[in-house]
């Protein structure tokens, strides 16, 4: 399995949709499935920090990271070397690499011992899926052989560092948080939106372009959601339990009991597609207060998932 074909594996973030990273052909079928533009490269998923050199080029905050981070949410992105497909970086000179801490996805390492690319489970631009119903959702007929886990642990993908140049850039907010990450290094990280620049990147995809949580009307806080129209034609969904809105209590799905970050964040992909199975108008949400750093992963897939109320 997995020499040339595809496979969906569980991962303790989302569920990824694996294959040979050292295969085009196999990383072909991957572009392929999902209609995902080819410059956006795939992460590469590795058992552990010394599979690195064969095709990177491993520096002291990688072993540094990897040693604290490893196995887990954080991917890293590295100088390449020549052994990369293209079609795995993109084109880049750069590739990133994550070892997952889930344990089907490092049984499927162990025993294969290929490097294998995964990006998340979904179609293009649509919401990553957090258990097998949503991938199958995605692609239906075509879902390759899949593995089922369970539900995914953190439910938001890793965050992604790239370590690759001296000026150290966070690309994706994750589940290991900047602040954790800064204190860890004793160095400050520049933080760049890649969220908004995948928006970008991925044109020419309206064909394929089908949000499943469209049209979501996301909110700078609760009050304006509160005030906002059409409150009972819609599914609204809201962080706590605590949160009540007027006049409409069949139509909210809430992220949480009590606001807890990581409760949040395992629930909110769950609830986009529980909310689209609804078929309703539209739906309604609100960003988090910032109390930690997870929040502003959370917030950065919603904003990513929805049009954003001024
Ligand atoms: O949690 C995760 O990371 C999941 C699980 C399955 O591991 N995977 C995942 O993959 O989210 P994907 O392909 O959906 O997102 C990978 C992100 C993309 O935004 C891609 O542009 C970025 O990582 N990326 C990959 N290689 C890169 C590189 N060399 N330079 C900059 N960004 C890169
Ligand atoms: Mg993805």
């Amino acid at each position: 399995m997995l020499d040339n074909s595809l496979a969906v594996l569980p991962t303790e973030t989302v569920y990824g949709l694996a294959a040979n990273a050292l295969s085009t052909n196999a990383v072909k079928k991957v572009y392929e499935l999902k209609g995902r533009p080819r410059q956006n490269p795939l992460i590469v998923h590795v058992l552990d920090s010394t599979w690195a050199d064969k095709i990177a080029v491993p520096n002291h905050l990688f072993h540094k990271l990897t040693d604290r981070f490893w196995p887990g949410p954080l991917t890293l992105i590295l100088k390449s070397k020549a052994i990369i497909p293209k079609i795995t970086s993109g084109g880049l000179n750069t590739v990133a690499l994550r070892s997952p801490s889930c344990e089907p996805f490092r049984k499927c390492l162990e025993q294969t011992r290929l490097y294998l690319a995964a990006p998340s489970a979904n179609l293009s631009n649509r919401i990553s899926p957090t258990c097998v119903r949503h991938v199958i959702s995605n692609f239906g007929a075509k879902t390759p052989p899949t593995f089922d886990g369970g539900a995914a642990r953190y439910g938001i993908e890793s965050t992604v560092l790239d370590i690759s140049s001296k000026k150290i850039k966070l690309l994706r907010h994750g589940p290991i948080g900047l602040t954790e990450i800064e204190e860890f290094l004793n160095q400050p990280i520049f933080s760049h939106n890649l969220l908004v620049k995948e928006k970008l990147r991925a044109p020419g995809t309206s064909t394929i372009h089908y949000s499943p949580v469209s049209p979501l009307m996301v909110y700078k806080s609760f009050q304006d959601l509160q005030s906002s129209s059409d409150l009972s034609e819609s599914v609204i969904i809201l962080p706590h339990e605590l949160l009540k809105i007027r006049g409409n209590t069949k139509n909210v799905i809430y992220l949480s009991e009590n606001g807890n970050s990581q409760d949040i964040s395992r629930n909110l992909f769950a609830a986009f597609h529980e909310a689209d199975r609804k078929n309703s108008k539209e739906i309604k949400c609100c960003l988090l207060n910032p109390k930690d750093d997870l929040c502003h992963a959370i917030n950065d897939r919603i904003k990513r998932a929805g049009t954003i109320i001024d």
